[in-house]
């Protein structure tokens, strides 16, 4: 509807309507839906008078039906006749689950990742929903986080292009609405939720402003210029303040100067811990303290519905609390619900979900997001040899992750022992399951019946191990499928320790008594440390969580029907004790040289400076060669010229990297960051003539007051193909 009738609609809601819509509620309180709550479940204490279905937004209910159900009963109880909005924790992907977004931001392929985000957005659409509460933008550089699998990595620039290219796919042309098969995108958790202290989820997080403005608000930003319709605060505190609360975040920073006017919503519960966190007296002055902060949606407790019908007899309170709901109301306009409340539903089941299409999008960024961080020869695997394959991710539809479970369904998931025998003959494969993934199926409540469907019955580890060893003894070359299982990363699956479980580690070593080479496939949510067992590998290739295609595009690599060219998102460490370590790491006054012998410098007494596998690490079957060609500045942008060439008979791309390395300024910079990447694909010995274009302003650097500095002088770009670097200098 146009705005003079959406005004007019607005004028006409009471008080206590207004305070319904900004309550957003988890679906599970709203009828016994299984849905996933991320949060405390007691009874939130809503006011007796408040018609649950008249708040602004239900959230995580997946179904059709039942979305069909409330909107109608939303629209019976609503005296005005507003819908409901649908959001959900669509993360990376509804019912075709693409590999989780740490994975897909190595593809660097962001046309590839922007069709996955369309995929997802038709069929959340499909199914009725309206938000998604993803893209989760938040820098990650400390892999003890389990949320790290949610996030596009550790690097500035891989994440604002991953941002944008998630809100491209979600919502479609920038316009005033957000037309059919598109949904409306939540970029979260605002500010810096990514880097608690210790990496201990919803821990402090403490940093100076000059690493806020330069590094970890700047993917946020991206997304705002992307136009993302809404954003959810952080649970952590930030310098000092807690997020959720924190005017000087949400309204000087988010709102005026990213000039962002979407909804804002708050993390689950986020209001009331503004009490825990010290920062709230009570409930009321929690109350004030988010509706000054400009938090639109209070999501899952009652606070704004206990305490605003007092607060807002003071005319302050009314202005925000009108702030607030004309743009929930805006959102809901923007998406078309005042003229078709069951927007989706209608064609809802029309087929259009797990499609043929889908699933090739899907296997294509399988294929790209795999890292293959190690290969002595043994990959790809060859027709004729006899494979031994350990370990039960050989056979498991267990792929899809923490976040996947809100919608997706694991029963979809193709298992890597389908994808193999697609492409292997079948007397040469072998499947043994060599370890239990969970040694026991008792904590996980109702998730246990499934899983233990899933994984099958849990047996004795010793009749596992020796199985395995038999079938690895009868083999050419040993595939071992290891890792962590999907419910220790994601939200609340905080780690000290980054290690594989004991059992991993003995049956790894008994299998490499066997003398056979072994080629390891990775199964986790995270960075973990590898040091004392990557020589056990001669070829190591990283799967993460791959979704519902993983077994088809992870065997397509294993053979070489594909080649691998992903490069890591975040840098995997020797040890616990070098966290946080990641590439765009400033230089000391005392780094340190080939010297090691010098006490006196930056390093530690025992263990290396350099991680295990660095951002950008990630191989490929053929060879490639890059050189720089000219790096020209004019106006507003840079343009680099370059080849790159293929050196071997085998085809594939390559991911170009150049990075900005370390110059004299007045705020220090890091010794080297990633600006600027290009997919190459080149065929068997072709060389290419490749240009790409920097923006300048993508060079400006922030002081700790958030103004811009002077960034002239003499700028040197790395290019980086295959880890091979060569320098050129350019004066700006
Ligand atoms: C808590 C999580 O931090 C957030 O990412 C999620 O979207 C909400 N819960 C809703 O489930």
């Amino acid at each position: 509807m146009d705005k003079k009738r959406l005004k007019n609609l607005f004028q006409q809601l009471t008080v206590d309507e207004k305070i319904a819509q900004t309550v957003q509620l988890n679906g599970s309180l709203v009828a016994e839906y299984d849905v996933m709550n991320t949060g405390p479940m007691e009874n939130l204490g809503l006011p007796e008078d408040l018609n649950i279905y008249e708040v602004g937004s239900i959230y995580n209910v997946n179904d059709f039906q039942k979305l069909k159900e409330l909107q109608e009963k939303a629209l019976e109880s609503s005296r005005l006749k507003i819908p409901m909005l649908f959001m959900s924790d669509v993360i990376y992907g509804f019912r075709t689950i693409f590999p989780m977004p740490l994975a897909q931001a190595g593809s660097f392929d962001f046309d590839l990742i922007k069709e996955a985000a369309e995929v997802t957005a038709k069929e959340s659409y499909l199914n009725g929903l309206h938000v998604l509460f993803s893209p989760m933008i938040d820098l990650v550089r400390d892999p003890r986080w389990g949320r790290v699998m949610e996030s596009p990595g550790e690097d500035v620039y891989t994440a604002k292009r991953f941002a944008k290219s998630v809100i491209d796919g979600y919502q479609g042309e920038i316009s005033e609405t957000i037309d059919e098969d598109h949904v409306a995108a939540c970029i979260k958790h605002f500010a810096a939720y990514g880097a608690p202290e210790g990496g201990r989820e919803y821990n402090t997080v403490d940093m100076s402003n000059q690493r806020l403005f330069n590094e970890y608000l700047q993917p946020y930003q991206a997304a705002i210029e992307a136009n993302t319709r809404l954003v959810m605060t952080a649970f952590n505190v930030l310098n000092g303040e807690p997020a959720s609360g924190s005017k000087w975040l949400n309204r000087d920073i988010l709102r005026k100067r990213y000039g962002f006017d979407g909804v804002l919503v708050s993390d689950h519960a986020a209001i009331k811990e503004l009490i825990p966190h010290g920062y709230a007296k009570d409930t009321r002055d929690a109350a004030v303290k988010g509706l000054e902060a400009g938090v639109d949606f209070d999501m899952m407790t009652a606070i704004y519905a206990k305490e605003l019908p007092e607060l807002v007899k003071e005319q302050h309170f009314m202005e925000l609390l009108d702030e607030a709901v004309w743009r929930i109301l805006e959102l809901k306009n923007q998406l078309g619900l005042f003229e078709n409340p069951f927007r989706g539903l209608d064609q809802a089941n029309t087929g259009e979900i797990l499609t043929e299409k889908s699933k090739e999008i899907a296997t294509a960024l399988v294929e790209k997001s795999c890292v293959l961080l190690k290969n002595q020869g043994a990959l790809p695997l060859k027709k004729d040899q006899k494979i031994a394959v350990v370990g039960p991710y050989g056979n498991s539809h267990l792929t899809i992750g923490f976040w996947a479970s809100v919608s997706g369904n694991p029963k979809d998931a193709v298992p890597l022992k389908e994808g193999l025998l697609a492409e292997l003959p079948e007397e040469k494969l072998c499947f043994a399951r060599g370890y239990n993934m969970f040694d026991s199926y008792d904590a996980f409540g109702p998730l246990k019946a499934g899983i233990e469907l899933l994984n099958g019955p849990i047996e004795a580890e010793e009749k596992l191990l020796t199985e395995a060893k038999e079938a690895a003894e009868e083999a050419d070359v040993i595939v071992f499928t290891f890792g962590e299982q999907f419910l220790e990363s994601g939200e609340g699956a905080s780690k000290a320790h980054l290690g594989l479980p004991e059992k991993q580690i003995r049956l790894l070593d008994e299998l490499k008594t066997c003398g056979k080479p072994i080629v390891g496939v990775l199964y986790t949510g995270r960075p973990l440390i590898l040091t004392d067992i990557e020589d056990h590998f001669d070829s190591l290739l990283l799967a993460w969580y791959p979704g519902t295609m993983g077994g088809k595009g992870i065997a397509n690599l294993l053979t070489g029907k594909a080649n691998p060219s992903a490069r890591l998102a975040m840098t995997f460490p020797r040890s616990e004790g070098q966290i946080p370590i990641y590439h765009a790491q400033l230089s000391t006054g005392r780094p340190l040289t080939s010297d090691h012998s010098d006490r006196f410098i930056s390093k530690y007494r025992d263990e290396s400076n350099e991680p295990l596998f660095t951002f950008g690490s990630g191989l490929s079957y053929a060879d490639f060669e890059g050189t720089w060609q000219t790096a020209k500045a004019e106006k507003e942008a840079i343009t680099f010229d370059f080849k790159v060439k293929n050196l071997t008979e085998i085809a594939g791309e390559t991911v170009v990297h150049i990075y900005l390395k370390q110059r004299p300024a007045s705020i220090v910079r890091p010794v080297r960051s990633l600006v600027a990447s290009q997919i190459v694909s080149l065929g068997e010995h072709e060389e290419k003539e490749c240009r790409v274009q920097l923006m300048i302003k993508e060079l400006q650097v922030y002081d700790n007051y958030g103004n811009t500095i002077d960034s002239s002088g003499e700028y040197q770009f790395e290019l980086d193909v295959l880890g091979k670097k060569e320098i050129i200098s350019i004066t700006l």
